[in-house]
């Protein structure tokens, strides 16, 4: 709210001097008034929380495990150099041809699910595991548990994104332990584009640089803060491969 009223005061001191007002998303939406303030200030925590943090925490959280994890990182790399071409910058339709950095994406979602946990409301009375939940009832749902729990993935403390991998194309992964985008009609509005930029940020990464574990380089643990985030910093070297 600070930002967009500070915001608002610069463009309102720029029209009463009669200049012309140019800049981006939040300057189109102050000076259109097509959106109320109210809708304003939504919009923009959502752009913010939603659209910037999510993906930004979560491809911090790949580099952390592929530094932690050479071994993970060489296949991965071996495959982007066998499926592309030298030099070439990845688009969308490459993406299908490196399975493995789309089970990147899936471990580390799994293992640091950025939303930790979702929510719904029971529209009718349902019986789950045994338990009536009548209709109208708020339901919890923490994924994060789900994500580490044995019972729904083997090894389930260990980083080993190739569990994502289709044996065969009959083959399916999905297991509702881990739905770091939710599911339904309620899902995640931005899971493709969040998945597309993160798969190229990666896959551009990789091409690079190797990514190394460096002195600075701590354990690092989430902690919850509305989203679930590096608890502190995440330290790694990027070591230039050419
Ligand atoms: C790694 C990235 C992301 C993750 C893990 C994530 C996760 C989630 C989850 C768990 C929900 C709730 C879904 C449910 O209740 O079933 C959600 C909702 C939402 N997300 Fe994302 N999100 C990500 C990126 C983004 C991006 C990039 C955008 C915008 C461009 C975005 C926009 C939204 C919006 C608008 C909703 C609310 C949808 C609704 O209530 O109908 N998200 N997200």
């Amino acid at each position: 709210q600070i930002h967009v009223d500070n915001k608002l005061k610069a463009i309102q001191s720029q029209l009463n001097r009669g200049e012309e007002v140019n800049g981006g998303l939040l300057t189109y939406l102050l000076v259109s008034k097509e959106l109320t303030l109210e809708e304003i200030y939504a919009n923009m925590t959502e752009m913010l929380l939603a659209g910037v943090d999510t993906t930004s925490f979560t491809l911090s959280w790949a580099t952390y495990l592929l530094a932690k994890h050479p071994e993970v990182q060489r296949r991965v790399y071996e495959e982007i150099v066998n499926k592309l071409e030298k030099d070439q910058v990845p688009v969308a339709h490459d993406v299908p041809k490196l399975p493995l950095i789309r089970a990147v994406l899936k471990e580390t979602l799994r293992l640091y699910p950025v939303l930790p946990g979702n929510g719904r409301v029971t529209q009718k009375d349902l019986i789950v595991g045994g338990y009536l939940i009548p209709k109208g009832t708020q339901l919890a749902l923490c994924h994060y548990t789900t994500s580490y729990s044995e019972e729904n993935f083997s090894m389930a403390n260990e980083f080993r994104p190739e569990r994502w991998l289709r044996k065969d194309n009959l083959d399916r992964v999905d297991n509702f332990g881990s739905i770091p985008f939710g599911y339904g009609i309620r899902s995640c509005i931005g899971k493709r584009i969040a998945e597309l930029e993160i798969h190229l940020a990666l896959i551009q990464l990789l091409q690079n640089f190797e990514i190394k574990i460096s002195p600075k380089t701590e354990p690092v643990h989430a902690k919850t803060h509305g989203l679930l985030t590096p608890g502190n910093s995440i330290n790694v070297r990027f070591s230039d491969r050419k």
